[in-house]
């Protein structure tokens, strides 16, 4: 099973300081002994299984793949001990073409700014409505992308049928249509999994993709297409109708013959435009979930995914399917304002009905919210506003019975849970968090005894505390959140806004792919949630900017009058807006890389009347050992007068892949250096008559930086019509070769046991007791044989062999069972093994090695010197 740890997404925003970090992403990621066939022309599942059954192979069925553009099934092998070879002979079925192991991918672990606390709040009135009558939409990620004055024009996307393919959608909320099927919103689509399915078991389909527990693909439906509601916002293309693909069970991730199931029944559908906020990390083109993908952009349904959440990895680390042939990949960037949702309460201060005085303050229930109606005095451990240790010690003796109190207390240098057990042990049952930086946030702290928590903003704890601390009673009086009036405040994102977001995914892929394509606002994104998880939701990720570019192409499409996945994206690309580099906390005098930023910042207007049309949406101009010196990219003059372009070179910085004197990747952020690459172009100055095209040749000559390092370069051809219209051509390139790089980190490869969590390497001659595998799998208590990998790079196959205690200097057993294995990700992954080889028989008992062979990127597989190789020490086994 494969470990793909990751970063969370953190914001440049303040609000991470001793909030919970989100979970970490899960770690296994191959089904064991699933696997997914594509057939050849003329053969269908049930031929497939009845030869199966005529071989006496023992599976059960998972997935039926019966799609015009993808024709297999996938299964699980039940019973291996009844033949002995049961993959190999499958693989070798004439019937079959491919044969890939099932995979998992996560929902990117998107951070959860703020949620509401009801369901109630879907039907709530706000205190501040959109003006009524004024139709100009001022969302800011609407005004930061253009979408608003498309918007002004009427374009909506009226007709369009974008597939949403993620946890469902809850139709029945408000802003979401209120139903499902002909004439609704959500008019069709279909749950392929069920609430139980984890990505490990066999999904339970049903006909409702409706989303009550998962929330993420409703987040994901409402940037798209919210309905006008009482947060004063609606999706960017409001008038398409959604399809909903719910491939996610209420917890954990899909697998990936779930997803090839999904896109091609949303192809089948007739779907326009198909979105998904999915991925894992992968960094190849021929995952079989992107390949897939990739023939649906070919049939002409433009495919939008998000780029990745896992900036923190650095260069090459695209995502799947993101990240295959034609698909268009979308960053995030932060949005230039920090939604807030906030509730209104009083306060009076006086020691007296005669001397006091009532205002009203805002603040945001956490979790637990049991408040109801509370009228409660102030209560602090002591008045001082710059004690953040404040509550963070164990009340003392004298402390009064605080159940008569709200209890206020400062946020720092604990965690939430620390300070709210304190109080609790004092006898609190509520609780108010003053922030130590600006703004508010949704505070969660299971504790028992605690009833309800809160967070209230610096300046009105401070302001408590100064009365506290002048003998002034303060008196708070909560009405019950779940009806209290709220408003939705904007203040500016000054940090980070309109900048790329720390977390999201760098490319390109291992092929030197350009990834990701376009950046769309992600960061601090107001949209609609399930009303059993709160109604509206403010969430940071990808998962994000990905619709948001979805609806995007949408407008855009309806403008131009085509899908065509190439003219949309070229339009798309070329239009956008580079931006400079910031690392979440400085802003750089350069342009971020385009393995960050694609294009940059969608412009939507300008991709819809661009009257200049490219025949390429970016350059790869390939490793030094592929260098495609000179390219070229016609310009197209769709307009009716004839038009001068300027032609030039906009550098971006150059970054470094890996650590200077290691094979490994530097983490984010990269080293980057203001040397990029010089371009000539066969004319400086080129003027395309109307309705023609022109044909321009680019020469590159990369710049001299140290290619063991695997620097890559970028920027932007810049054009500048004389009609006005300003485009920027993006293109990216690598110094050395991809090919001579390490890919496998030998001192980190070694052996480890099922049963050690941490994976820590074994001395040598250990020995294991394998549960006797005649005739069932053993169970999770048997402690097995891991052997741990680490690649520096991915590889494009690895294999895993048992080895007599010589190593390779002897002949090889062959290869674990599952093995070789394709288009392996970097980083640490780690495969447990039951004795079984490749062929389905048993290992004897017996002392081995594992060897370990990772191919080089572009190598000749055939070739033995085009392996990495190591081994570990050795280790025993036998059967029980
Ligand atoms: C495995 O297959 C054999 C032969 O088909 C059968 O006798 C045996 O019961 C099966 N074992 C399990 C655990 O399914
Ligand atoms: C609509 O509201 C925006 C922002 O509040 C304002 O700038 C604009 O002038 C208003 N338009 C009309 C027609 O009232
Ligand atoms: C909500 O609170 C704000 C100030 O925090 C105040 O201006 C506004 O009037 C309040 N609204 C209601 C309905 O209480
Ligand atoms: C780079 O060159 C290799 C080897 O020819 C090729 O496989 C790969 O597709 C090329 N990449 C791009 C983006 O052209
Ligand atoms: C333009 O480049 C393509 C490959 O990108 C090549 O096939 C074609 O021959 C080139 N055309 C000219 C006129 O150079
Ligand atoms: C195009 O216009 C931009 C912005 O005005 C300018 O920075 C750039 O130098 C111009 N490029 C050419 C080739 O004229
Ligand atoms: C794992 O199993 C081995 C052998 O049975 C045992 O010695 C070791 O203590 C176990 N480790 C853990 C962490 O349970
Ligand atoms: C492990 O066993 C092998 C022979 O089976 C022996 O050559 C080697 O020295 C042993 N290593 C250790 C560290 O005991
Ligand atoms: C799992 O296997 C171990 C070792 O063979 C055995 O002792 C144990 O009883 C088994 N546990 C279960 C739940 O079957
Ligand atoms: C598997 O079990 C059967 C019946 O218990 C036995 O006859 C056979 O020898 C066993 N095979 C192995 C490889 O242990």
């Amino acid at each position: 099973m494969v470990h793909w740890s990751s970063l969370l997404p953190i914001l440049g925003s303040a609000f991470s300081l001793t909030a919970a970090a989100p979970p970490e992403e899960p770690t296994a990621q191959v089904v064991p002994g699933a696997y997914i066939v594509e057939l050849a022309e003329n053969h269908d599942s049930a031929s497939f299984y009845n030869t199966l059954g005529t071989d006496k192979v023992a599976v059960k069925h998972r997935m039926k793949l019966d799609y015009k553009l993808f024709k297999g099934t996938s299964f699980q092998l039940q019973n291996v001990s009844d033949v002995d070879d049961a993959a190999a002979k499958i693989a070798n079925m004439a019937m079959v073409k491919q044969i890939w192991p099932v995979r998992i991918y996560h929902m990117p672990q998107d951070e959860v700014v703020w949620t509401g606390q009801d369901k109630n709040l879907a039907q709530s009135a706000l205190q501040k409505r959109q003006a009524g009558g004024n139709t100009t939409d001022t969302f800011s990620t609407h005004v930061m992308t253009q979408v608003d004055k498309l918007h002004a024009q009427g374009i909506t996307g009226k007709g369009t049928k974008i597939a949403v393919i993620d946890s469902g959608i809850d139709y029945l909320h408000p802003a979401l249509g209120g139903g499902f099927g002909e004439g609704h919103l959500v008019s069709y689509g279909t749950d392929l999994v069920g609430d139980n399915y984890s990505g490990f078991n066999t999904p339970v389909p049903d006909d409702d993709p409706i989303d009550e527990c998962a929330g993420h693909g409703s987040h994901v439906a409402g940037i798209v297409a919210a309905q006008a509601n009482p947060f004063g916002f609606t999706g960017a293309a409001p008038d398409v109708t959604l399809g909903a693909y719910r491939v996610f069970g209420c917890d954990g991730p899909a697998s990936n013959d779930v997803l090839i199931a999904a896109y091609n029944q949303a192809f089948e559908d007739g779907s326009d435009i198909i979105t998904a906020s999915i991925g894992g990390a992968s960094g190849w083109t021929e995952e079989p979930w992107a390949v897939a993908v990739s023939r649906i952009v070919d049939q002409g349904v433009p495919c939008i995914l998000s780029a990745g959440n896992i900036g923190s990895e650095g260069l090459f680390y695209a995502s799947t399917a993101a990240n295959g042939k034609g698909i268009t990949a979308v960053a995030s960037i932060d949005n230039i304002r920090n939604p807030q949702v906030i509730t209104n309460a009083t306060y009076s201060t006086g020691n007296s009905s005669t001397n006091s005085s009532t205002e009203s303050f805002g603040w945001t229930p956490g979790s637990p919210a049991k408040w109801g109606n509370v009228s409660l005095p102030l209560w602090n451990i002591n008045n001082d506003p710059t004690d953040t240790a404040n509550g963070c010690d164990p009340y003392p003796a004298d402390t009064p019975d605080l159940s008569e109190y709200i209890v206020l207390i400062h946020r720092g240098t604990c965690t939430f849970v620390e300070k709210v057990t304190n109080a609790v042990n004092a006898g609190a049952k509520y609780v108010l968090i003053y922030n130590n930086v600006e703004g508010l946030f949704s505070v969660s702290a299971a504790v028992d005894g605690v009833l309800a928590i809160g967070v209230v903003t610096k300046e009105t704890g401070e302001e408590w505390v100064a009365d506290l601390a002048a003998g002034i009673t303060v008196t708070v009086n909560i009405i019950d959140p779940t009806v209290a009036p709220i408003v939705v405040t904007q203040p500016p994102n000054t940090a980070t806004g309109g900048f790329l977001s720390t977390y999201t995914s760098w490319g390109p892929t291992y092929e030197v792919d350009i990834k990701p394509q376009v950046a769309a606002p992600g960061g601090l994104i107001l949209s609609t949630y399930p009303r059993a998880l709160g109604s509206y939701a403010v969430l940071s990720g990808t998962s994000m900017a990905c619709p948001l570019a979805a609806a995007i192409t949408a407008l855009v499409a309806e403008v131009r009058g085509t899908f065509d996945p190439t003219e949309l994206q070229n339009a798309l690309s070329t239009t956008s807006n580079p931006n400079l580099f910031n690392d979440g906390a400085t802003t750089y005098p350069y342009l971020a890389p385009v393995a960050q930023q694609g294009s940059g910042l969608i412009q939507a207007y300008d991709a819809a009347y661009t009257k200049t049309v490219l025949s390429v949406s970016s350059i790869s101009f390939n490793d030094t050992d592929n260098l495609i010196e000179t390219t070229n990219f016609t310009i197209t003059n769709t307009g009716t007068e004839d038009v001068t372009y300027g032609i030039a070179n906009v550098v971006a910085a150059s970054g470094y892949t890996l650590d200077k004197g290691t094979i490994l990747p530097m983490l984010f952020p990269n080293e980057l250096v203001t040397e990029g690459a010089k371009l000539s172009f066969s004319e400086d100055k080129v003027t395309v008559p109307a309705g023609s095209e022109v044909a321009v040749s680019v020469s590159v000559s990369p710049p001299a930086l140290d290619s063991a390092r695997l620097p890559v370069y970028s920027g932007y051809i810049t054009l500048n019509g004389t009609n006005g219209d300003s485009l920027s051509l993006p293109y990216l390139g690598v110094v050395g070769s991809m090919h001579d790089a390490t890919v496998l980190d030998t001192k980190h490869t070694y052996i480890t046991r099922s049963n050690d969590t941490s994976s820590s390497p074994l001395p040598a001659n250990s020995t294991f007791t394998i549960p006797s595998m005649n005739g069932t799998a053993p169970n999770a208590t048997a402690v097995l044989p891991v052997a741990v990998t680490y690649l520096a790079l991915g590889t494009p196959l690895l294999d895993i062999q048992i080895l007599p205690t010589d190593g390779y200097n002897s002949s090889s057993l062959g290869s674990i069972f599952g093995f070789p294995t394709s288009y392996v990700p970097r980083k640490q992954s780690t495969w447990t093994w039951n004795g079984q080889l490749v062929d389905g028989s048993f290992a004897p008992a017996g002392t081995y090695k594992f060897g370990v062979k990772a191919l080089h990127i572009f190598g000749d597989a055939s070739k033995e010197s085009e392996y990495d190789t190591a081994e570990t020490v050795s280790f025993t086994i036998k059967y029980s």
